[in-house]
């Protein structure tokens, strides 16, 4: 097997294509709470045909870039990327720092009217209060005006590299935090390998 130079450091970036840069702006920077670092307008970035608008919610220059066109270039989605079927992205997340900011996420954007599609959930099929999914992060979901869908997340389920399983001390200092006894449950099992769904023998 070829062996990559280097590991990647992370998921770091994504660029979105959205259809009408004054509703994303009105999304990301004054509800999601997003900074501006620069814009770019259709026509004004050699060698590609849309404009970008570089936003962070981090030190860094952009954690997300919009992509926009010119007025009607892009046209409105018909459903949101959850919901489709067709290839591209479905959805990107943010981290935040605890159930607690989640749970105020969640109240706030009620408030600010932003439909909440799916959750909150935990995604596990061991924790107490989990939905049967993977991953441990405790999730709702939302799309912006041009229906990319984004998770806000909490608390992913910390690998051990070696059983390539959910670390057991994570898992229990997690249902720790969430109010249960560190004993109300064990982190699931191990996905075994089987790649029957491919069809092939
Ligand atoms: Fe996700």
């Amino acid at each position: 097997m070829p062996q990559p130079p280097s590991p990647f450091l992370g998921l770091q970036h994504i660029g979105v294509k959205v259809h009408d840069i004054e509703a994303a702006i009105g999304f990301y920077v004054h509800k999601l709470g997003f900074t501006i670092s620069e814009v770019h307008p259709p026509g004004t970035v050699p060698g590609f045909p849309f404009g970008l608008c570089f936003i962070r919610c981090t030190a860094l220059h952009h954690d997300v870039n919009l992509i926009f066109g010119r007025k009607g270039q892009i046209p409105p989605p018909d459903a949101k990327t959850f919901d489709t079927l067709r290839p591209g992205m479905h959805h990107f997340a943010l981290q935040v720092g605890s159930r607690r900011e989640l749970e105020a996420w969640e109240a706030y954007l009620k408030e600010q009217g932003v439909e909440i599609f799916w959750g909150r959930a935990i995604h596990s099929p061991t924790h107490p209060e989990g939905d049967g999914l993977w991953g441990e992060n405790h999730a709702l979901y939302i799309a912006d005006p041009s229906g990319n869908c984004i998770e806000i997340f909490c608390d992913m389920g910390v690998m051990d590299p070696g059983r390539n399983e959910v670390y057991e001390g994570w898992f229990r200092d997690r249902l720790a935090r969430d109010g249960h006894g560190p004993g109300a449950a064990g982190p699931p099992k191990a996905w075994v390998e089987d790649y029957s769904f491919l069809g092939r023998k």
